[in-house]
């Protein structure tokens, strides 16, 4: 299946761990630098195409979004900053009215992204700021370069978030710290970042992209049926009361005991050997 094409998004699959097993990480690139890969009408459309061909394309088995890098500053130019995503693109708000907002922000890519049920990793070296903090928190983990910064400051435009993040983030970083966030519209570093659960991991710069494709990967070798599984039942904690909760994990962990991968993986530990997934 071939991946759908972009100038505004760059998309990979790279095999899992360098191996031909046909097993494979898509990496999505959002590319528009000189805008601080800013998300215009095509990123959105791009990424939802992405996410529809990622979803179907079997061979995937994880998924890492990431923005474009700076490019070479022209003569007599400052360089660009690296971001993640700088956010929505501003430049489409100027003329829009209630009822193109609505349209705009109604089933967008965002959520597109949160409906993935394959593992999500959000790789940020740089600004994630307003629809990009939303991009990021909408994947399953974040990791982030030392240099990165987050933060909500749509009040600094006259607006609130648009793309999830008073749920998302507040499911995420807790209801005060988010109030803290949106209200203030400042800019946190990934170190505080993280200590807030923000992100998962920050690492150097240079290092962003072997510890994420790391980790990419290790999720990648894994079955892509039970990691869709652990998924839904993770996100089940969202949406349900702990009791509630805790007997849609019974009935998910009890319905894997008829899985080819629950066999596979009990008798390859019990036999000493590498497990060789189904993905059902
Ligand atoms: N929408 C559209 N364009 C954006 C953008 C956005 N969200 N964020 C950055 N850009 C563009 C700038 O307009 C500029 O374009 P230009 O070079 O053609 O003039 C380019 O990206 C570089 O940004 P610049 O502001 O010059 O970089 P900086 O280093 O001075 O500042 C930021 C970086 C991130 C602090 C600043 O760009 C910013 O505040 N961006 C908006 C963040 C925001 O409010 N996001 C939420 C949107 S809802």
């Amino acid at each position: 299946m071939d991946a759908p094409i972009s100038d505004v998004l760059s998309i990979e699959k790279i095999a899992v761990n360098d191996e031909e097993t046909g097993r494979y990480i898509a990496l999505a690139t959002i590319n528009r630098p000189n805008k601080l890969n800013a998300l215009n009408s095509e990123v959105m459309e791009a990424l939802k195409n992405f996410c529809a061909w990622a979803e179907a394309d079997t061979q995937i088995r994880c998924i890492v979004l990431t923005g474009a890098k700076p490019l070479a500053p022209l003569e007599g130019k400052r360089p660009k900053p690296n971001a993640f995503v700088a956010g929505a693109d501003i430049s489409e708000f100027v003329d829009m009215d209630s009822k193109a907002a609505k349209i705009k922000f109604t089933d967008n890519a965002v959520e597109a992204i949160w409906n993935l049920t394959k593992p999500t990793i959000a790789m940020i070296d740089g600004f994630a700021l307003g629809g990009g903090s939303e991009v990021a928190c909408s994947c399953d983990i974040r990791i982030a370069s030392k240099r990165s910064k987050f933060g909500t400051p749509e009040i600094n435009l006259g607006l609130i978030p648009g793309y999830g993040a008073t749920q998302r983030l507040s499911r995420l970083i807790g209801y005060g710290k988010t109030l803290e966030l949106v209200l203030t519209g400042e800019m946190i570093d990934a170190e505080q970042a993280e200590k807030i659960g923000l992100v998962n991991q920050v690492c150097a710069n240079e290092e962003l992209y072997d510890i994420t494709m790391n980790m990419a990967n290790i999720i990648a070798s894994k079955s892509v049926f039970i990691a869709k599984a652990a998924k839904r039942t993770i996100r089940a904690s969202l949406n349900h009361s702990l009791d509630e909760g805790i007997a849609i994990e019974a009935e998910e962990f009890a319905k894997l005991f008829d899985s080819k991968d629950k066999v596979e993986g009990v008798n390859a530990f019990m036999a000493r050997s590498k497990p060789n997934w189904h993905d059902n």
